[in-house]
């Protein structure tokens, strides 16, 4: 017998198990639903520092944030010094961190949530901060010993990189660190991470950058982030990549952040049919109700944390009404009602008429087959069955969200 096919195909098979290719090298069974959390960006920037931030982390906890699902606190940008020290270590801002980055991540601890920080995979991160290229194992052993359990990787002074191999270093690097970290990868989508980053971490960015505008955003200092439908449109192509454990991810939450409620309800209601990570990015301590009604909707939470954990696609478009249906676990279905365009518009919607099948959950709803009870998850009342035409004015820039149940 000639056994040096087999001897070949062992030696391949040997390099790729230590080379990690052949089996996924992250710590599995973390965000099995999508996480949620606050981050520092959208409102503060870089100007984060300890009492603001410990401020938050009380605010969270009395504001509802926490009792409605919310975990991860994590630092965004600038929380560092300009300069590793001499030991090749990164350093948290003694001014902005007196106390020291261990100290604050106990402190997140002690209140009963989770912890992250960012950095990038570039030699710098995008505010100028070093990045962690050359010292990936470094790092994820310094976030490990502080007790992160969230790190968020961005794409800023990462030239001459392959973004397949930057972000496959750093989750060895931290599963060699041998703490669980939530790894969110943060490279806006240029690289198609959808396709090969669900065994190197939890989610992935699927766009630039988010701004506080629903239609349009307005250029600042030469520069234009993405508007809340903008994002909303380049999803539907990538659902199928989705899942338990490994999430796009469309930017962070801007609610809260100078949208009108409507805009903000829209947006929240369109992030949770995503299953999108959650994360809020308003200053916490000064919600208005409005804006804490929205974030800690548990019936909308409820759609976005949905253990089937399968992203909405667009049913229905015309006119600037679009339907957006997402499968949930139990057979059960949740329907939105989106109205984008800048007049209020009567929807008149025959269940009957609208079988719905989904290939890529494999579920199906023909409501000639069976009856559904529709209850309306923002004014939280029943709003009859499928047996009747739906009908209602939306508002423009709003939505209906109905959860549909087997009578
Ligand atoms: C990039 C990211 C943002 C934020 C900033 C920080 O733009 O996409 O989410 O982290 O960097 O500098």
């Amino acid at each position: 017998m000639n056994i040096k096919p087999i001897k070949t195909i062992l030696i391949v098979l040997v390099c790729l198990f230590t080379s990690g290719t052949l089996f996924a090298q992250k710590f599995e069974g973390l965000a099995q639903t999508p996480p949620m959390g606050w981050n520092s960006w959208n409102t503060f920037q870089t100007n984060i520092d300890e009492p603001l931030l410990k401020g938050m982390v009380d605010a969270y906890i009395s504001s509802g944030m926490k009792d409605a699902g919310y975990t991860y606190f994590v630092l965004d940008d600038g929380w560092m010094t300009m300069e590793r020290d001499k030991d090749g270590n990164l350093v948290a801002d003694p001014k902005k961190f007196p106390n020291g980055m261990k100290e604050f991540a106990d402190y997140v601890h002690a209140k009963g949530m989770k912890f992250g920080v960012y950095n990038c995979a570039g030699t710098k991160t995008c505010a100028g901060y070093p990045g962690t290229r050359g010292y990936e194992y470094q790092d994820a052993r310094l976030y490990a010993s502080w007790g992160v359990d969230y790190l968020k990787f961005d794409w800023c002074s990462s030239e001459g990189l392959n973004a397949v191999e930057a972000y496959t270093t750093m989750s060895k690097a931290i599963k060699a660190a041998g703490r669980p970290m939530v790894f969110s990868l943060c490279e806006w989508g240029q690289h198609n991470p959808w396709r090969w980053a669900k065994p190197v971490g939890q989610l992935w960015r699927s766009t630039g950058d988010i701004g506080p505008a629903f239609t349009e955003t307005v250029e600042k200092n030469g520069w234009r982030p993405m508007s809340v439908l903008n994002i909303l449109d380049r999803q539907d192509s990538i659902r199928q990549y989705a899942g338990p454990g490994h999430w796009n991810d469309p930017d962070m939450l801007e609610v809260g952040n100078g949208m009108k409620y409507n805009e903000d309800k829209a947006h929240f209601t369109l992030w949770c049919m995503l299953a999108a990570p959650l994360m809020a990015g308003n200053d916490l301590r000064k919600m208005s109700d409005e804006t804490r009604t929205i974030l800690t909707n548990k019936d909308v939470i409820a759609l976005d944390q949905d253990p089937l954990g399968v992203e909405a696609f667009r049913y229905y478009a015309f006119d600037g009404i679009e339907i957006w249906v997402k499968p949930l676990a139990n057979n059960e279905l949740a329907v939105c009602f989106l109205n984008r365009s800048d007049h209020p518009q009567a929807v008149t919607y025959n269940w009957k008429e609208h079988a719905i099948s989904d290939k890529f959950s494999g579920t199906s709803f023909d409501f000639n087959q069976a009856t559904y009870k529709l209850r309306d998850l923002w004014t939280k009342k029943d709003a009859g069955t499928t047996a009747k035409t739906f009908s209602e004015v939306i508002p423009s820039d709003d939505v209906v969200v109905l959860r549909l149940t087997k009578e």
